[in-house]
């Protein structure tokens, strides 16, 4: 395993500690949050962890299903205690861009069902300020075109529809990615988000503003827990 591995592999598994015997858990996407889900899979089969996962992709879904992990979704569960996902990037403010795994949609609406979120990450996710990572926003396929028009005139550096090879992204949901280059900084990520939203075809976009709790960060020098202050966790 290499060294970055091993930092995902660490925050990943520290998360666990916050997920107690009868919660309902949101499962995220990615490849840090992948270790959070082996390791509750473990703790379900070896200590008898009794929880009830919701999963944020398709993904997740198939990984936690074969981990014998219980599974649900929020047509069943109104609420969730925790949800527990990755980012691309985090700053000072806890405010968040999401969607480098294309599941940024189904990310946010499970995290925003839930009392709190925790992000696992290593630390070259921690930024001052958001914008380096080119920003994910789902739009809906027939009006692609028209909505990368418009953010073009938000957004002074590239957007690009996200491909998969030859053929662009498609999401869980059916929908494209736009990659939207704000950076180098996103100064107001609350306002842009809305900004974005408005737009005719905008399915979600990847900012994730006053909706994590808690950061898991683990570097070459040990795991930290960065917790927001005033936040549902502190
Ligand atoms: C998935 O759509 C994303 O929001 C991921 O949570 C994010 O990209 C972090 O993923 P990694 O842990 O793989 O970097």
């Amino acid at each position: 395993m290499n060294a970055v591995e091993v930092l995902k592999k660490e925050a990943g598994i520290s998360a666990c500690n916050y997920v107690k015997n009868g919660m309902k858990i949101g499962l995220g996407t990615g490849s840090t949050v992948k270790y959070t889900i082996i390791e509750l899979g473990r703790r379900i089969v070896e200590e008898n962890l009794e929880i009830i996962g919701v999963p944020t992709s398709e993904d997740t879904q198939k990984l936690a299903k074969s981990l014998g992990i219980p599974l649900s979704n929020l047509s069943e569960i109104d609420r969730l205690d925790l949800t527990i996902d990755g980012a691309d990037e985090f700053d000072n403010n806890y405010d968040l861009i999401k969607g480098g795994g294309g599941a940024l949609t189904r990310e946010k609406i499970v995290a925003l069902a839930s009392n709190a979120m925790i992000v696992v990450a290593d630390d070259r996710k921690k930024v001052s300020t958001l914008g380096q990572f080119p920003l994910p926003v789902e739009v809906h396929i027939s009006n692609w075109e028209n909505v990368k028009e418009h953010i073009e005139k938000l957004c002074t550096n590239e957007v690009s529809l996200r491909y998969d090879s030859e053929e662009p992204f498609v999401t869980d949901n059916g929908g494209y990615i736009l990659d939207c280059n704000f950076g180098p900084i996103i100064s107001d990520p609350y306002t842009l988000e809305n900004k974005i939203k408005t737009i005719e075809g905008v399915v979600e976009v990847g900012l994730f503003v006053g909706i994590c709790d808690l950061v898991i960060i683990s570097s070459t020098s040990g795991v930290n827990i960065l917790t927001k202050q005033n936040g549902r966790l502190s």
